[in-house]
């Protein structure tokens, strides 16, 4: 049965909530399989925004299973918080469960974020300080806190005290921190457990029958490629694999389940912290981009690096997620530039150009776009109710797009609602 892939192609922030919303109208089933409360993803329906953190954007529709797989790390404080203001909001999460496998960010995991952030001096990553790497780093240390631990009492205690004490060490010892009292952690995470405990269910086997029972399954990706701990621009990535592969290992199904991988992409290219970004705009048109665009981070706020549309890198993730097809975003924020510019290979220092995005920083470094231009458009699209009535200009835009980066575009984001995308 059908198991869509919904993945970011470039640094996050693509428009993948809208993109997984509409899918979702049609699905049985959403899955979050990687990452955390680090992503944020926008869902607007009549002028309803609402903003997912960790739970799947399929939340909205109220029969729709929504599950949180092992991979993903999860800060139970912040989770409840999403649950309590999604239950205000008259939403249910009664169809929401999560493996008993994911890892939970503790407080001293947040603390060591932004301890280690801080000790890197101007070296330092710009995470979303949400705990999500050194959560990550105990999990392959092999001595993180799990769901199945938080909601048993017993386990959670002694969990606790035996990883609490080590990370007190390392808070007092080697950054001058303060120490966690960890009877009061434990009073305090026990309460989530609680009341947490209703929603573990493995999410394995839940997906596994679903597949089975003929369901339609979406997989909800989080981050994005250019994110990715080993495809991406390591080491300004995130510590999960982003990637359409990491859907299976961050859920437990096998690759032969899923049937279609779409890549979600902004018209052009943000970032937001820091890194290398090859085709950054620091001038007025950039400054133009994230104004006319609300380029402001969803999970920080913190304003979002801007640039042209980089071929180079889409092509990098129509390969490493090998993309069936792709949704272009947020067309409607080009309106009325003189000039769009797609950077379509990088010249590198030597003189050579390539079309394939450097494996390594170093590789990276000293590289300069090289642009085709297109001449911009003044309408308003947003209106718009198919392809075909786009501008010209619009139209010469994507369809060279998609030439350049080797996959079909099959949707076209002009404007944030869920009614405003253009299916081809
Ligand atoms: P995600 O993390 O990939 O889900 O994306 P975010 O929600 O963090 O950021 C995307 C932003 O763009 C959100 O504010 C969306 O509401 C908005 N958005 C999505 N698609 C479009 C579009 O086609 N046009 C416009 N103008 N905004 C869009
Ligand atoms: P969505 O799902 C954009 C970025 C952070 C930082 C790097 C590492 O909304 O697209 P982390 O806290 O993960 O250790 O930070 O990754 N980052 C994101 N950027 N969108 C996201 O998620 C992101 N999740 C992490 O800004 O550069
Ligand atoms: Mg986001």
């Amino acid at each position: 049965m059908p198991a869509n892939i919904v993945v970011g192609t470039q640094w996050g922030d693509e428009g993948k909530g809208k993109i997984i919303d509409i899918i979702s109208s049609r699905a049985d089933v959403v899955v979050r399989s990687q990452g955390g409360n680090n992503a944020g993803h926008t869902v607007v329906n009549n002028g309803e925004v609402y903003k997912l953190h960790l739970i799947p954007s399929g939340i909205l529709y109220k029969d729709t299973l929504c599950l949180i797989g092992a991979g993903v790390v999860l800060d139970p404080k912040d989770f409840i918080g999403e649950l309590d203001s999604l239950e205000s909001r008259g939403i249910s999460t009664v169809n929401l469960k999560i493996d008993p496998r994911a890892h939970v960010v503790m407080p001293w995991h947040i603390t060591l974020d932004g301890l280690s952030e801080t000790f890197r001096g101007g070296k330092d990553i710009g995470t979303t300080k949400r705990g999500i790497g050194p959560t990550y780093m105990d999990k392959y240390e092999r001595c993180g806190i799990r769901m199945y631990d938080l909601v048993h009492p017993d386990v959670l205690a002694e969990k606790i005290q035996s990883t609490g004490k080590l990370k007190n060490k390392i808070i007092t010892e080697v950054y001058n921190g303060e120490a966690y009292d960890l009877d009061k952690v434990t009073a305090e995470y026990i309460e989530y457990g609680k009341r947490l405990a209703p929603y573990v269910d493995d999410v394995s086997v839940l997906t596994f029958d679903a597949e089975k029972a003929g369901k339609t399954i979406m997989f909800e990706g989080a981050q994005a490629t250019l994110l990715d701990i080993d495809f991406g621009t390591y080491p300004y990535v995130t510590s999960s694999h982003p990637l359409s592969a990491g859907v299976c290992v961050g859920t437990g199904v096998g690759p032969k389940v899923i049937t279609n991988i779409i890549g979600v992409a902004k018209a052009y290219t943000t970032r937001v912290g820091k890194g290398p970004f090859p085709t950054e705009l620091d001038d007025e048109i950039g400054k133009k981009i994230r104004e006319t665009g609300g380029e402001f981070g969803t999970t920080t706020g913190r304003p979002r690096r801007t640039g042209w549309f980089d071929a180079v890198i889409v092509r990098h993730s129509v390969r490493v997620n090998g993309l069936d097809s792709l949704a272009i975003n947020k067309l409607d924020t080009l309106a009325n530039l003189d000039t769009l510019k797609i950077c379509v290979a990088y010249k590198k220092p030597d003189g050579t150009v390539t079309e394939n995005f450097p494996p390594v920083l170093e590789e990276l470094d000293g590289c300069t776009p090289v642009y085709e231009e297109f001449e911009g458009f003044t309408e308003d699209i947003s209106k718009c109710t198919s392809f075909d009535e786009l501008p010209e200009n619009c139209k010469k835009y994507i369809t060279r797009l998609e030439e350049l980066v080797g996959c079909h575009v099959s949707m076209v984001g002009i404007g944030p609602d869920r009614s405003q995308i253009l299916e081809r």
